[in-house]
Parts: C-alpha cells; sequence; structure tokens
C-alpha cells in the first residue's frame, strides 16, 4: 500500500518534470561552469581536442559494446531482459548508429543510403578530426590519455550496469556533458583561433549549431528517464499489491 501511495503522488506530480528540475538544479549548482571555459589556452588546447578525438572515435564502440555486456550481465545475473533493459538499449543503439554517420544518411536518402552507410567519411569523430585539421593545419589524432581510458572503461562499465538507474543515469550524463563540452569547446577553438569562423566547424554546427542534435538526444535521453523511473515504480507498486 505504501508503495502505492508513493507511486501515485510521485505520478501526478509530473514525475519526469520533477526529475528533469532536480538534474537542471544539480548541474546549476555543482558543474555551473565546465573547467575548459577557463583552463583552455593556446598552449593546452590541442592536447584536449585530440583527447576529445579519442572519446568522440570511441563513441560508436563505447555504446554497442554496452549493450554486448549488458546482455551477458543479464545472463550472468539471472536478470529477464525487461521493457527497462529494452528502453536503454534503444538509447544506445541509436547512438552508436547516429555516431557512425548513418543515422543522418538515412534520414536523408532514406533506404538508398544503405550502401552508402560503409563510406566512413561521416562517423562524427571523422567529421571532428576534419575540422581539427582546419584549426591546427595538419593531422590531428586521437589521444587516448589516462584520464580518457579511465574515463571510457568506467563509462562503459555503468552503460552496462543491471541496475536501471545507473544505466540511465550514465547515458543521461554522458549526453548532457557532450552538449556542455561541445559548446564550451566551440567557443574556446574560435577565441584562441581568430581565423576560424564558427560555421567552417561542422562537429560543432552538427552538434550544437542551429539545429542542435545534442539538444535532442537529451530529449530523447530525458524520456528513457520517464520510461526507466516509472516502469521501476510501477513493478514495486505490482510487487506492494502481491
Ligand atoms: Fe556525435
Amino acid at each position: 500500500m505504501m508503495f502505492n501511495k508513493a507511486y501515485s503522488i510521485m505520478k501526478s506530480c509530473n514525475l519526469s518534470g520533477v526529475i528533469e528540475n532536480k538534474i537542471d538544479d544539480l548541474i546549476a549548482k555543482k558543474y555551473s561552469q565546465h573547467p575548459y571555459s577557463t583552463s583552455l589556452k593556446l598552449d593546452n588546447i590541442e592536447l584536449a581536442l585530440s583527447q576529445a578525438l579519442a572519446i568522440s572515435q570511441s563513441c560508436p564502440y563505447l555504446f554497442a559494446g554496452a549493450l554486448n555486456n549488458l546482455l551477458f550481465n543479464c545472463i550472468r545475473e539471472g536478470r529477464v531482459i525487461d521493457k527497462k533493459i529494452e528502453a536503454t538499449s534503444s538509447v544506445s543503439i541509436f547512438l552508436s548508429w547516429d555516431e557512425s554517420g548513418s543515422y543522418n544518411k538515412t534520414k536523408l536518402l532514406g533506404d538508398k543510403a544503405l550502401p552508402l552507410i560503409l563510406n566512413s567519411d561521416e562517423f562524427h569523430a571523422n567529421i571532428l578530426k576534419s575540422d581539427l585539421r582546419k584549426i591546427f593545419k595538419k593531422e590531428i589524432v586521437p589521444y587516448y590519455s589516462k584520464n580518457v581510458a579511465a574515463y571510457l572503461k568506467e563509462i562503459a562499465s555503468a552503460l552496462s550496469n543491471t541496475n536501471d538507474l545507473k544505466r540511465c543515469a550514465a547515458l543521461l550524463a554522458f549526453e548532457i556533458h557532450a552538449e556542455i563540452v561541445s559548446k564550451v569547446l566551440w567557443d574556446k577553438i574560435v577565441e584562441i583561433f581568430p581565423y576560424i569562423q564558427k560555421h567552417e566547424l561542422a562537429f560543432f554546427e552538427l552538434h550544437v549549431g542551429e539545429n542542435p542534435a545534442e539538444e535532442l538526444h537529451v530529449e530523447m535521453t530525458k524520456s528513457m528517464i520517464k520510461i526507466v523511473v516509472e516502469t521501476c515504480l510501477l513493478y514495486t507498486s505490482d510487487a506492494a499489491d502481491e
């Protein structure tokens, strides 16, 4: 009965709205300014961008690989593959597909784009690499520093966690941070390199430009929270009835 009441209260007070406000409050209080906004200078921006390139390159593998690990974690723990697993998996599948550039191709050309997905020029990391060539007038290679490797390992583990809330939080945190860091990097690049115009940088235009993909990704992950958290409560409520 107590669970039923808690569920009805949270449902009636617009659960997803409450969670979104809490997330926005947390970011405003603890992370109002990204460290890059003050620390990036001419002498360290190349290093920062080569690590950003490594993270971008890892994205399709990270999201796709998380599903494999999630499956085997479920098997090991005897966890049923339910709607909550499927909801976060849908987001991971989309993100992996999108990071390969294939989503944009099929959005523009429909089925006809399928043979074109084998051309990897539009992997988001390759678009970033081409932006970096414009900025630095040389080839920048992805730098998998110790910190980047540790971050990827941690996020990969969280993305395949059978704890629904932790898995969901990892996806949301990754997307929100991607949006924030992309905006900061874009601003800092044009500040440090005055010969570069904002609109010349296709990677940033794609993610946080006029028709920003990141904003929609964050919306998608927020919808995922609604499904995962409400389903958690619904199951708890059903269990309380029995
Ligand atoms: Fe991307």
